[in-house]
């Protein structure tokens, strides 16, 4: 028998595959498939900072992310989800937030420290206008909105202060608790290397998510209205975590999960031998069901058993071994050399 164990913002995992924060985890019902289908850790449906304020004020602003079935949790139920979760399964629950600003949410990570929670994921949007409330939404929630929101082309942010933005919020949660803190970040950062060393050394978070993938809106030219695609990702779609893990691992002192597009055991391989730490699966439990967490691990441990591998450790992050990391990062920039080897 294989030994599929790996380490994860200090929890030694049962296994690689971490189910992602999505619809499937914002109730005990979906957690508790996620574990029976042998996911080793669950990252719960993202508690979306507006909803602090849905509670306080009754306005109802929505987060794209948030419209799969916008689940309006009080803060109770989210902390009372964590509390059951983590007495009914024996492994990592990891609670999740969602900031758009950089206002106080410290008492509410006080909250989910004390409730149980293993590790906290910050999701951070960056709104690229000045105000909390000049949210981009579909035109069917920007409809029922009870005020519209004043769109401020005065402002755009700069890249600095996008950064900065993400900095200050993750400061401040890492300040308020002793959890370990994980960061999954857009891939829409111009110097993603330098985001993730700076989260790594200067904010000493835990781990990184390489990456979160918004989702798609597109314009309906019968109705001519915005609507959301909700195909999740594809395949195609893991190139861009894979180069960046790869060209991460061993660079930097935190953790690194892969995430957007895992849907075969050859991803699955890629990705622990580029450096991956945990793999999130969502997309493909959304198309195949969550059998395919278990699918995925005898996979793992069939390829592992074929190439004598006993453990994960093994083989884990040996890719640079292989290949010219320094030519990865290289293309990285250039197309002139499309050669590879
Ligand atoms: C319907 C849906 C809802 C999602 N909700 C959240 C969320 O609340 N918080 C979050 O951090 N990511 C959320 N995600 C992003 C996923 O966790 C995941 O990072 C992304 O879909 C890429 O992985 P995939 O290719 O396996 O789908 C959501 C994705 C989908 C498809």
């Amino acid at each position: 028998m294989q030994d599929m164990t790996i380490k994860y913002l200090g929890h030694k995992l049962k296994n690689p595959f971490i189910m992602a924060s999505s619809g499937l985890t914002k109730d005990i019902d979906g957690i508790k498939r996620a574990y029976d289908a042998g996911a080793s850790a669950i990252v719960l449906k993202s508690y979306f900072e507006e909803q602090i304020n849905v509670e306080s004020t009754d306005f109802s602003s929505i987060h794209p992310e948030g419209s799969d079935d916008f689940s309006r949790y009080q803060t109770i139920d989210y902390l009372h989800l964590i509390e059951n979760s983590r007495k009914d399964f024996d492994i990592p629950i990891i609670a999740s937030i969602n900031c758009v600003s950089k206002q106080g949410r410290q008492s509410l990570v006080k909250d989910l420290e004390s409730a149980g929670a293993s590790a906290i994921e910050i999701n951070v949007m960056s709104i690229p206008k000045k105000t909390h409330s000049d949210l981009p939404m579909d035109q069917h929630y920007y409809d029922t909105l009870p005020s519209k929101p004043n769109f401020d082309t005065s402002h755009t942010k700069s890249s600095t202060e996008v950064e900065n933005e993400l900095f200050e919020i993750v400061k401040q949660v890492k300040e308020s608790t002793t959890l370990p803190i994980v960061v999954k970040l857009y891939p829409y950062y111009t110097s993603i290397q330098h985001v993730v060393e700076q989260l790594a050394t200067k904010y000493n978070v835990e781990g990184v998510v390489l990456f979160n993938a918004p989702l798609p809106l597109d314009f309906n030219l019968k109705s001519l209205k915005l609507e959301l695609k909700t195909k999740g990702s594809s395949q195609a779609d893991i190139l861009h975590s894979f180069r960046w893990i790869s060209l991460l691992h061993g660079r930097i002192k935190c953790d690194l999960s892969a995430s957007t597009g895992i849907a075969t055991s050859t991803d699955c391989i890629k990705f622990l031998l580029a450096g991956a730490n945990s793999l999130q699966l969502c997309s493909s439990v959304y198309k195949k069901g969550y059998k395919v967490i278990d699918q995925l691990s005898k996979e793992l441990s069939k390829w592992m058993k074929a190439n004598k591998y006993d453990s994960i450790d093994q083989f884990h992050g040996t890719l640079n071994k292989h290949i010219d990391i320094n030519k990865l990062n290289y293309t990285q920039y250039s197309k002139l050399d499309t050669n590879l080897e």
